[in-house]
């Protein structure tokens, strides 16, 4: 049986557990959803305060003409792609990750102008299938879902574009993203990878993986706040060839020429469409300060402990209540989250909210709990794990509340 001063001793030897200092966490908080909406970082406060008081306050429009404004996308971009194993000059940040993701479809199908098939995940998070389900309609693709872990069976001279998300949002499940791409390839078509449940937790090697092209949101484990905006990356080798839809003046080679006529910029930086936000991008921007001098190696062998803890805790501790534990159990197939299910996991979740135990629901069954390495501890999912056994013996996720 295991005792909470094992999960104290796993802290005592954690390299990482000075990053705990890089976030404003709420005392007594175990926050278990890093992964819907990363916490505060230390810093972000302050630089929101300069650009609200000081570049739009005091100097208005002039800011645009500073460093502090200008190339902000492209600045962050560069920043995001150390996180995501991809050259500087192929990531920007700027819209939310669902009109990233329309843009880059409708990109990449025109990429393939001769080919009629879009290939896509019926189990990916809503947003994506349903803009895929758009493109598809607006370009005339005919749409082929398939199941990630046997795309293969779905590729043929007819597929123009792949979609698939690196991490499956619920399950927590890993595809093998490099296998992925290069049967893709192999079959002719163009990869568009979506990384909001991995950029920042799991190992991403764009370069490596020779991907195509790839999204990804910024306040998820990139813990840039509410909205912050989403990067996109673009392989140099469609850096001239790229035909986005949205040809929005901040992605003119010229936007201050105020030309009548389109004309892409260079590179990555076509993908901009309107003016960036940026207030959201600074505080994006500050809070990717947390990454410094962090490798993802070290971020990854602690995710993998944490949900190995926590999955082994859960297997001890809440089984006899009827909880099975949701998780990829080979480390190569595992994002940096666990899902537990149970009749009552609205319930239980609920319950554990109103203890300070902060997870999320799912759809049907699902309490999904995510771990992120830059702040969470081990006795953390000791506590969370004691407080579950606590509301399953008690049957507090049947509360009327
Ligand atoms: C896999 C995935 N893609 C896309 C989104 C939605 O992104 P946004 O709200 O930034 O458009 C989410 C949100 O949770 C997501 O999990």
């Amino acid at each position: 049986m295991s005792s909470r001063s094992d999960a104290e001793a796993l802290d005592r030897a954690d390299q990482l557990s000075h990053l705990r200092s890089r976030f404003e966490l709420p005392g007594g908080l175990i926050y278990l959803d890093g992964n819907s909406l990363g916490p505060l970082p230390v810093g972000v406060r302050e630089r929101l305060a300069d650009v609200v008081e000081v570049q739009w306050g005091r100097d208005l429009i002039q800011s645009w003409n500073t460093p502090a404004w200008s190339g902000l996308p492209a600045r962050v971009g560069a920043r995001v792609a150390r996180l995501i194993g991809a050259p500087e000059d192929t990531v920007i940040v700027g819209d939310s990750t669902t009109v990233q993701i329309f843009k880059l479809l409708v990109a990449a199908a025109r990429l393939r102008p001769d080919r009629r098939v879009l290939v896509s995940d019926p189990d990916n998070f809503p947003t994506d299938s349903y803009v895929v389900a758009s493109v598809a309609r607006l370009t005339g693709l005919e749409l082929r879902w398939c199941d990630p872990a046997e795309v293969a069976a779905s590729l043929d001279e007819s597929v123009a574009v792949v979609e698939l998300s690196h991490v499956d949002y619920r399950t927590g499940r890993l595809y093998d993203a490099a296998e992925i791409t290069a049967a893709a390839h192999a079959a002719g078509a163009v990869v568009l990878w979506d990384l909001c449940h991995s950029a920042g937790a799991v190992p991403v090697d764009l370069d490596a993986w020779d991907a195509d092209l790839a999204v990804g949101c910024g306040y998820k484990y990139l813990n840039g706040g509410p909205g912050a905006p989403a990067f996109v990356y673009v392989h140099r080798r469609w850096h001239d060839a790229l035909d986005q839809p949205i040809t929005g003046w901040m992605g003119h080679l010229a936007p201050f020429a105020l030309e009548r006529d389109y004309r892409p910029a260079p590179g990555v930086a076509q993908m901009l469409a309107g003016t960036p936000p940026i207030l959201s991008m600074s505080a994006l921007d500050a809070a990717l300060d947390a990454f410094d001098g962090v490798s993802i190696t070290d971020i990854r062998a602690k995710s993998l402990a944490l949900t190995d803890y926590f999955t082994s805790l859960a297997e001890e501790r809440l089984s006899a209540y009827g909880v099975s534990v949701e998780v990829p159990r080979a480390h190569e197939e595992r994002g940096s989250q666990v899902c537990l299910r149970h009749p009552g996991a609205y319930g239980l979740v609920q319950a554990l909210i109103a203890r300070g135990v902060v997870g999320d629901f799912r759809d049907p069954d699902y309490a999904r709990f995510g771990f992120t390495p830059l702040y969470l501890r081990f006795v953390d999912v000791w506590d969370a794990i004691d407080h579950m056994a606590d509301v399953l013996n008690s049957r507090g996720w049947d509360a009327p509340e």
